[in-house]
């Protein structure tokens, strides 16, 4: 830490995970810490010598072989000493001189050495076709290795029909057995060859595809969480998830056609050469009918993905119609809709067939124009070099029956690199524009910056509002305007106010959420903005009123993955908002499997549950944003009982159009169309604000009459 600090980078013990089993923190996982940081870490193996002749001031952590680990700060290299500091000391305390013998009894070798994080990481560079052909080329080694294999592998297919040439014109012609021999030999080496080199090269491209694909995958999903809430919110989920999708278009691209094409370059380029050589006419005219046959594909390319575009259109429909109807086949059920949602299935249907059809169709024009050409290119050659074999002497033409038959093997191998080449004009559009819809969604501002930077005092809770106004992107009018309140740390704000009037925008900006407000905004006394924003979401507990519980069981959701909880804290948690008691009458206590959408809860146990995630970080701050409000009335009572209990020793933000739970906050804050309308207690705010007035009256308007509960008298101004 002390480390860290030197770099101007404060490093959060919470962040840190050991692997299980890992009491004596492994290099590793420090790195790992160090980097998710901000800051540049790396764990070598040095001597004694290279400590003395390290060249930076930085100083240098030494793991020492007790698990402690100690600063090396300076080093006197005449007097063969290093100056090393206990981190556990206090900052002012002088460093102590150290020799080579003392140090190597303490010390196997293992330093980290850290700095900061110089330019912008790899994960926040934009995502651009540079990046990918950088990405790529980043694995140059298996990339030579492929290369060369290929090269090798293209000449050995060249080779065969060559021997097939020699057995022809010299074994049949001159009934030579020994060339034979000698032939079949050659072939059988080159077999064994070939086939060992073949495994090789597919291995390579395997892993290559799997590094690349790998690398892609975490990038993807690296920027993506790193993106902030409001990109989210204003882009559709679909819109997002089908962008996103387009990574694995490009991944399929890269790792396959570019590849393979790039790979039957090669072959080309070996092959034409030895076709000249048999014969030049022949080959000129294999390369045109070819060029020809990938002319016609090229020609064909657009049209066919127009139509397949309509297509996968249509399929999307379709799909979202059964998606929609397998979704909602409760009320399908109820309303019998069963017949309304086959009419539209029918549909799409019947468009989806006639887009696949007419793709069908086009894709045949292009295979027939294209046959005859192809079986020229085969046969039509044999037919054009027996009549030059024909017409000309034989010392003029120079082609002889077995080097027809040669050239007959190798000459269809032409036409299939040249219409990958123009495939490959039409993918790299393609990709292209992937590659822009990807942009869109991961080159968006992300959050990085503030959640690697930053602050990270100790919070008391003391919560600051001055003059804060915001308003969401893209909307003119202000969901907050000129907010001004203060909070004093470990009361109970309760927060009411109309649909819209800006309540849960309010708990969104203490959250860091949304960042671009104007005004200030501190939490004891250090502005928001100046935040580490992971520190802060964490001192930041939230409910909502709909709450995402993850697949796994109970225990799995209380902690939420977070690193240093356990068990122990979970049940603490839990105790604390309630949860413990339905907890423990399920079958499998803490290791029950929750399923998707948590069907096997109920709301209240859900919202329970919710608080106890909260909780267990054990939050300076727990935001409750209409937590109760969708919960039966037993529920709701059963979650106001621990309220008490659980705002003891933090600061609580309440939101609640339940006014009846709000009575015993410190401050009641009533809010109007993003204004403050009012703040104070509950007694006040019925004297003195009609709108809170009228909201307590509606309410309580049965309670008034029946005289069943004391209330405040309101006053009739
Ligand atoms: N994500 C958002 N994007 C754009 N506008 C929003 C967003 N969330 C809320 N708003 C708008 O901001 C205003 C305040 O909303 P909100 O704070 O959610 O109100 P409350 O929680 O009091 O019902 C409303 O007019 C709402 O339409
Ligand atoms: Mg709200």
């Amino acid at each position: 830490m002390a480390a860290a600090r030197y770099h101007g980078t404060r490093l959060d013990s919470r962040d840190f995970r050991p692997l299980p089993g890992e009491e004596v923190p492994s290099p590793a996982t420090l790195v790992a810490w160090m980097r998710d940081s901000g800051l540049w870490a790396k764990a070598v193996r040095l001597r004694w010598r290279n400590l003395l002749r390290l060249q930076s001031d930085a100083p240098v952590v030494l793991l020492l072989s007790d698990g402690s680990a100690a600063l090396l700060v300076g080093r006197d290299v005449a007097r063969e000493v290093v100056y090393l500091k206990d981190p556990r000391t206090p900052p002012g305390d002088p460093p102590v001189a150290v020799d080579e013998l003392r140090l190597l009894q303490l010390w196997q070798g293992t330093a980290l050495l850290v700095r900061r994080m110089r330019g912008a990481s790899p994960e926040e560079e934009p995502f651009s076709l540079a990046w990918l052909a950088r990405m790529v080329l980043g694995e140059r080694r298996i990339l030579r290795e492929v290369v060369a294999s290929s090269l090798t592998l293209s000449v050995l297919q060249v080779l065969p029909p060559f021997l097939v040439m020699i057995a022809i014109d010299r074994v049949l012609t001159h009934q030579s057995m020994s060339t034979l021999i000698l032939i079949s030999l050659i072939m059988a080496l080159i077999v064994g060859y070939e086939t060992v080199l073949g495994y090789a090269r597919r291995e390579l491209v395997e892993i290559m595809s799997t590094r690349i694909d790998v690398r892609l995958n975490l990038h993807v999903f690296a920027r993506l969480l790193a993106l902030p809430i409001d990109f989210f919110e204003r882009m559709p989920t679909g819109g997002t998830t089908h962008r996103i999708s387009q990574v694995f278009k490009i991944r399929d691209f890269l790792t396959g056609k570019l590849l393979s094409t790039f790979l039957d370059m090669f072959t080309l380029v070996v092959l034409l050469p030895f076709l000249f050589w048999i014969s030049a006419t022949l080959a000129w005219m294999v390369l045109a009918v070819s060029t020809v046959i990938a002319l016609v594909v090229l020609a064909f390319l657009p049209p066919i993905r127009r139509v397949w575009g309509t297509m996968i259109e249509a399929e999307i429909k379709k799909g979202a119609v059964l998606v929609e109807t397998v979704h909602g086949i409760r009320t399908v059920k109820a309303l019998a809709l069963e017949n309304a949602r086959k009419l539209e299935w029918d549909e799409r249907v019947a468009d989806a067939g006639q887009a696949r059809l007419q793709a069908g169709r086009i894709a045949n024009w292009a295979q027939t124009l294209v046959t005859p050409l192809e079986r020229f290119v085969d046969r039509g050659v044999l037919l054009v070099g027996a009549y030059l074999v024909l017409t000309t002497p034989s010392e003029l033409s120079g082609i002889s029956t077995g080097a027809l038959i040669a050239f007959m093997m190798l000459g269809t191998r032409v036409a299939g690199p040249l219409i990958g080449l123009a495939k490959l004009i039409q993918d790299i559009e393609d990709v292209r524009s992937s590659v822009t819809q990807v942009g869109e969604v991961l080159n968006n501002p992300t959050e990085t910056a503030a959640t690697r930077g930053g602050l990270r005092p100790v919070f008391e809770g003391a919560i600051s509002f001055n003059e804060v106004t915001f308003s969401y992107p893209g909307s003119k009018t202000a969901a907050l305007d000129k907010v001004s309140l203060d909070v004093a740390a470990g009361t109970m704000l309760g927060v009411v106010g109309r649909s819209g009037s800006g309540k849960s925008t309010l708990t969104r900006l203490l959250q860091g959420m949304n960042r671009d407000y104007a005004g200030f905004l501190k939490i004891d006394g250090t502005d928001l903005r100046e935040i580490n924003l992971t520190y802060l979401r964490r001192s930041v507990g939230t409910v909502m009123q709909d709450n995402f519980l993850f697949r796994g069981t109970v225990l799995d959701n209380i902690v939420a993955g977070r690193p240093n909880l356990t068990l122990e804290d979970a049940v603490h948690a839990a105790r604390l908002s309630g949860a413990e008691e339905f907890i423990e009458r399920l079958p499998r206590g803490y290791e029950t499997w929750i399923e998707e959408s948590a069907a096997n809860l109920s709301g209240g146990q859900r919202q329970r549950l919710a608080i106890a995630r909260a909780l267990v970080a054990d939050p300076r701050i727990l935001i409750l944003d209409e937590a109760t409000s969708a919960l039966d009335p037993e529920s709701e009572a059963l979650v106001h009982a621990n309220l008490m209990r659980i705002a003891h020793g933090r600061t609580m933000v309440i939101v609640s159009h339940r006014l009846a739970s709000l009575v015993d906050c410190d401050q009641i804050l009533v809010m109007d169309r993003g204004r403050v309308a009012d703040i104070g207690r509950h007694a006040e705010l019925v004297e003195r604000c009609a709108i809170y007035r009228h909201l307590w009256m509606q309410q309580n308007r049965h309670v008034e009459t029946h005289g069943v509960r004391p209330v405040p008298k309101p006053v009739i101004a």
